[in-house]
């Protein structure tokens, strides 16, 4: 059976469904940074099935194949976002995989099969959940504003103090601000227009690399701690309806 990357992605939520309702093997990567037999399968289907339909692409995958490459043909796969989240049975976890072209997103999905949330996006074509086309928050101040943030355990480690410092700035000067534990998908709520913004230090491509497309077609603004384009590897990503970007900018430059 030939799959199409929808189905694909769809395919590897149910093996994340699979494992959700047992003990799953996990294993330490770092201090507080696992990974699970979860992550392994979801990331062998997904390279496998993945590179049947895109002939020719490289893989960037978080745990197997994770370096960088220097090449036009891209595909980023992050075949467990929320690994933690999943570990603990707190069903917010997802599959993100994104397609790139010359540096740029062509095709993004982020799937969670718990909830059967599809978030895809196309370059140019828009951004959907379930079929449904989605659109950032009218808002127009951070002071009516959301705000979902995120750490990764290095960052929180070395610059735990001044995180605590603008988790306090932004939480004074918003509605608020959660940690929920997916970048992926903060920031697909972001294109949905739960989340007026997101930010988080230290990501790696896979995490960002489809939401970022999700965002934008939705009509949302991406950049890097300094305003600057976003690349994958930028580490520092800044993710808003575009209207308090500038705001948000701000108060992380603080
Ligand atoms: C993590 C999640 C989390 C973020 C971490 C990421 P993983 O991805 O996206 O929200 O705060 O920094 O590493 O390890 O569960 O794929
Ligand atoms: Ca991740
Ligand atoms: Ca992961």
């Amino acid at each position: 059976m030939n799959l199409n990357f929808v189905d694909v992605i769809v395919k590897a939520g149910e093996i994340l469904l699979e494992g959700l309702h047992r003990d799953v093997k996990a294993n330490y990567k770092g201090k507080s940074d696992i990974v699970t037999e979860i992550d392994l399968k979801s990331e062998a289907f997904l390279k496998e099935e993945l590179l049947k339909i895109f002939n020719g692409y490289k893989i960037v995958a978080e745990e197997t194949e994770n370096k960088l490459v220097d090449a036009s043909r891209v595909i980023y796969i992050d075949p467990l976002d929320g690994t933690t989240n999943y570990y603990h049975k707190f069903p917010f976890f997802a599959i993100s995989v994104a397609v790139y072209n010359d540096g740029s997103p062509i095709e993004a999905a982020v799937y969670n099969p718990y909830y059967k949330e599809l978030f895809v996006a196309s370059k140019g074509e828009g951004a959907f959940l379930n079929g449904k086309r989605l659109c950032v928050s009218n808002k127009k101040a951070l002071e009516e504003s959301l705000i979902v943030t995120g750490f990764t355990s290095g960052v929180i480690q070395k610059e735990g103090k001044h995180l605590v410092e603008i988790l306090k700035k932004i939480s004074e000067s918003s509605h608020g601000i959660r940690r929920i534990g997916s970048a992926a998908l903060d920031l697909c709520y972001v294109a949905m227009g739960v989340f007026e913004g997101f930010y988080e230090k230290g990501l790696k491509p896979w995490d960002v690399a489809a939401g970022k497309l999700i965002v934008t077609e939705a009509g949302g603004k991406i950049s890097d701690i300094d305003g600057e384009k976003h690349e994958v590897d930028s580490g520092f990503i800044v993710a808003t309806n575009g209207l308090i970007h500038e705001e948000l900018l701000s108060i992380l430059n603080e």
